[in-house]
Order: C-alpha cells, then structure tokens, then sequence
C-alpha cells in the first residue's frame, strides 16, 4: 500500500466512433472524483488536446476533437492551482505522448534533476515530469513494456497513469498504482477508468492490481506484472439501471433523499433471510473489542453502531475518526476487530487505518464492490444503495444505519427484524408526506448560523444533521448535546440563530425541553422534530420505529432541511464548493 493516495479521475478509450463525445460523458460520471478543471487528449495521427475550468459540460463548447482513441481527466487540485496549464492530459516535450494521472508523485524533485534536467515544464504538476521521464526512456529501450517496467520502479507514490501515442492511433497504455483501475471490455472498443461506474456499452470488467501495466486496443488488452503477462478474470458488468437518470428530479440530492425508501426495499431484497457469513459472525462473537471506523458521515453512522452494540454488553465498542485514529498512541489491536463504514471504500484515511493495523480482522460496510477496502478487508457487507452520486451523502448514510442493524440482530436475534424493517418503510413513507413542513424549517435557515440540538443517538443525528447543512448551504451549523448549552454555547443563542431540536426518546423528553425553554427565554426560535408517543405540539412528528432505527427517522427530515436551504440559497446542491465525493487524499 502506497503512501499517498489522490483525487482525479481518468479515462481512456479505443475503438468508438465517437470517442470524444464518450470521453466527455465518461467524465461526467467521473466528476465526483474532482470538478475543479478537466480536459480530453485525441490521437487523429496527432494528439490534440482540449481543456476547461468551467466543468465537463463545457468540453462540449469547445472544437469537438475527431479520432477513436482518446484519454480524459477531471481534477481536483493538489500539485498547483486551478488552471488549464495544471489541468491533465499533459504532454511530453516532444509532444510524442500525452498521459493523464491520478495520484501524486513524491520523488519529482528527484527525478526532475536526475533525468529531466534539459526538460522544460509547462505546470506546477508533478504529472508532467512522468510523461517526459516516460519519453526519455522510450527513447533508450524503444519498446512501451520495458519503459513501463522501468518507470514502475523509479516512480515512487502513487501513479495510476493512462498513457497515449501520437505515432499508435491503435493502443492505450496503462500503469495501475494507489488509486482504482479497471478495464472496461466492449464490443469492437476497449476502456480503461478509475470506477466501473462510468462504463457505459461495456459488457464486462477487469479488475487492475497494483503494478500491473499493459495496453488496450480496440479488440484485445494485454497485462502484465513484473515484465510477465497476468491472466485477469472478467467480472459481468452489472448495472442494472441509469443511475445517472435523474429521473426527473432537480438534483441528485433530493432524488437520493427520496430513494432511500427504495434503499430500504433493496437491502430487504439482498439480505432476504438477513443471514450474515457464519464465521463473520462468530468473528464477531468471539471478539471483545471492536473498533468501528469512519470519516465524516459514515463516522457518524459508525455512532449509531456503537449504540447497537454497546448493548450486547460482553464487548468494549470504539468509534473512531480515521484521520485521528491513524495517529492514536498505544491502540492495542491483538484480538480487536475492525469495521471500516466507507460509503466510497476509497477514503484514504480508512485505508491509512487499514494499513496500520491490518493484522486485526475486518469487516467494510461500502457501497462499491471491489473498492479498495472492499479489496482488502476480511469480509464485507454491502450497502445496495444503488451509485451514490450527489456529493452530500444521504442514501449512504441510511444503508450504513441499516447493514449494522443486521450485523446486530446475527448477533443477538431479540426482535423480528422483518417487522422493524417493514415499520421503517411506513414511517418514511409518512415522512415524504411532510415535506412541506420542511421547507417550512428551511425557509427559517437564514441566518448565519444554526444549533441542531439532542441527546443520546439524536444528539449523534445533530451532528450528521449539521454537517449536511454546512456543506450545502455554506451556513455555519454544529450540532450540540442538549445538556451541555448552558455549559457554553447558549452564550450564542439569539433570535438569529435557529435552532432544530430533535427528540425521540421518551426517557430524556423533559431534560431536552427544558432546554428547548431555555433557548426560548433568551428569544431563540426552536423547531422540534420528535416521535409520535413525545410529539404535543411540535413541529414535526414521526411514527414510531425500532430503537436502533430512530436514527434513521430523524435525519431524514433535517436532509431535506438541508436540501431545502441550499437551493433557496440558489447554490449547487450535488457539488458544493470545495468538495469531491470521495476523499482519497489525506
Ligand atoms: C458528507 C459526506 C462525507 C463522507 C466522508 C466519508 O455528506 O459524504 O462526510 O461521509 O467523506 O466518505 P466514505 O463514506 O466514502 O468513506
């Protein structure tokens, strides 16, 4: 496992008639990798090259480049600032090859000044170096294998490379290192990418291990490892429906906020007789001490896992944040088990985590099969949310909730889980009929800032509900426990400070309204959100669900909030500024 891992997306592909086109809708897909500047290289017996600041869409603006081979990139800045200098395809200096990358090199200084000293740079990234160390080497061993080979061992982080020639209009090559590869097979046309998602008219896939490099033309792809061709297995390439489809939705947000009962149904379907893996379980049984990981919202799911398990008594549950787990001292992991919670399975952080102490066993709970995690944990259980592709995650977050709620029945089967499924999908179903009452919340979301408050598992749903709001609406948020108010932040409280109280567990209802008044006292405006046996006359009411599931029923409601606010704000829901969908730099 390397080092450094990085955002970016890329793509190649050979033998379409349109290829550029493809490339661009290709890209599109890819964008929740990064979207901060994007570009496309064709070889029509001369590589031409495209770029924009302004988005995938705009390459559609600019001269549409003819030729069927073809590579593509969409950034998220890490070597050098937003620009179309920095933005990939880069090209060699004899402008013979052009590459598009995903990764970052740690060693350019080194290879700068041992082999490229006459080498002129057109950027500040570290991808250019790699395309004219490539064309050095060609130029001594004439043969792409061997300059492959070579640079595998010079390069040192992470490189995973999609590589074209201007004098080939017929082959593609690659390098897999660090960051996701797969081949994409077609009929009569080949494609090379960072996620299976973007394939499209492919029908099946091959999965690319580290420092395995080859081409691909339009009828064939050859791999190789350490200078010996590998036999790679063909998976079907299942995608069941248009993900990308919004359906007739505004956003992937809220068409995502509104699949989650569908989610629901479809972990039904996958998990029928909700039997895990038998020696998962047992593994788990056996265990003392289990670590949960996460990062940000899965982090907070990871939260309502612990609840789940902390009941069972007999075990010492941990949550923790990846980016600060990684450095915690004197973390003892002999005999502990592990559960990464990755809607991406590509956060860097947990695969940092997965790194130093993957001498425990683990399980991941992601969404992607043959993520990186997927790839190197003992088990894992998947979230059947169907392709998650608005960057806030939603649907994720639920699934998560839900796969833990199934690992905690085979752990201890003391209630129906059928029923508690089938409980839950009503009280969604009543929640969408609310939405109005949402808004209604979110039309009060303008100010500055906001308090989500509660206690115990709503106070873990504050947190999530916050986040989500931060990062749509850019208002600041934070999600408080009730009781610690008066210990601080009610300092803060004013009539322009909304606050969402949420409530669903009878056994604390006092102690949070009695906070609730506080705030009202000092001109606060509270909106609670509660269940049916607390809810008098409260804002927002919802039928009643499983103990372990309430999670799931109060952060619904504070989605939409979110959703809501950010498009009264007139901003761009499914990709807030500064963001990418998932997180593999540190
Ligand atoms: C927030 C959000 C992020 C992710 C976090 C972890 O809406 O989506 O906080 O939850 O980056 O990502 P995964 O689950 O892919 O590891």
């Amino acid at each position: 496992m390397k080092e450094v891992f990085n955002l970016c997306g890329i793509v190649g592909s050979v033998g379409k008639s349109q290829t550029y086109e493809f490339l661009v809708d290709c890209l599109e897909k890819l964008e929740y990798r990064g979207y901060d500047s994007c570009g496309i290289a064709v070889n029509d017996n001369q590589i031409k090259i495209n770029k924009s600041v302004d988005g995938v869409k705009s390459l559609l603006d600019l001269t549409i480049l003819s030729g069927n081979l073809g590579i593509a990139h969409t950034r998220w800045a890490t070597h050098g600032k937003v620009s179309l200098e920095n933005s990939h395809p880069h090209i060699c200096n004899l402008k013979r090859f052009a590459v598009v990358h995903n990764g970052i090199i740690e060693n350019y200084r080194e290879i700068k000044d041992k082999y490229l000293s006459e080498y002129y740079f057109n950027s500040e990234t570290d991808t250019e170096i790699i395309i004219n160390l490539f064309s050095c080497f060609y130029d001594i061993y004439h043969d792409v294998n061997l300059t492959l080979n070579k640079l595998i061992k010079i390069l040192v982080g992470s490189y995973s490379l999609v590589i074209i020639d201007n004098l080939n209009s017929e082959k593609i090559y690659f390098i897999k290192n660090g960051s996701p590869l797969f081949i994409g097979v077609g009929e009569n046309f080949n494609t090379i990418a960072s996620d299976v998602n973007c394939f499209k008219d492919v029908l099946n896939y091959v999965v690319l291990n580290d420092y395995e490099y080859g081409y691909l033309s339009k009828d064939q792809y050859s791999v190789y490892f350490a200078e010996k061709e590998v036999k790679k297995k063909e998976h079907e390439l299942e995608i069941t429906e248009d993900v990308y489809d919004l359906n007739g939705y505004e956003d992937y947000m809220l068409k995502e906020i509104e699949e989650q009962k569908k989610v629901i149904q479809n972990i039904m379907d996958n998990y029928y007789d909700f039997t895990l893996n038998k020696n998962l379980i047992n593994k788990l049984k056996q265990t003392k001490k289990i670590y949960i990981i996460g990062a940000g919202t899965s982090y907070h799911a990871g939260l309502i896992g612990k609840v789940m398990l902390d009941e069972l008594y007999n075990k010492e549950v941990y949550v923790k944040v990846a980016s600060e787990f990684y450095y915690e001292n004197n973390v003892d992991v002999e005999n502990a088990f592990l559960i990464f919670i990755s809607q991406s399975g590509e956060t860097k952080d947990l695969l940092k985590c997965y790194e130093r102490f993957s001498k425990a066993d683990s399980l991941v709970i992601t969404n992607v099969k043959n993520s990186s995690l997927d790839l190197l944990c003992t088990y894992s259980l998947y979230l059947y949310a169907n392709k998650e592709i608005a960057v806030a995650s939603t649907k994720a977050y639920i699934a998560q909730i839900l796969i833990l709620f199934i690992v905690r029945f085979n752990l201890k089967h003391d209630f129906l889980i059928v029923d508690e499924f089938n409980k839950l999908l009503d009280s969604v179903t009543d929640i969408y009929q609310q939405k109005n009452k949402f808004l209604e919340i979110a039309n009060n979301m303008k100010h500055t800032s906001a308090f989500y408050i509660g206690k115990g598992i709503d106070y873990f749903v504050c947190l999530e509900a916050a986040l989500k709001l931060k990062e749509v609406s850019y208002i600041h948020a934070e999600g408080l426990m009730s009781g610690e108010l008066k210990h601080g932040s009610l300092a803060l409280i004013s009539e322009d400070v909304p606050v969402v109280a949420l409530i669903s567990d009878k056994k604390i209802e006092t102690k949070v309204r009695n906070s609730i008044e506080e705030i009202k006292s000092r001109k606060g405006k509270v909106f609670s959100i509660v269940t049916e046996n607390i809810g008098i006359n409260d804002d927002i009411i919802l039928k009643e669900v499983h103990d372990y599931l309430l999670a799931i029923i109060m952060a619904i409601p504070t989605q939409y909030i979110a959703y809501y606010t950010a498009k009264r704000l007139n901003l761009n829901v499914d990709r807030p500024r500064n963001l990418a969908k998932s997180v593999t730099v540190e």
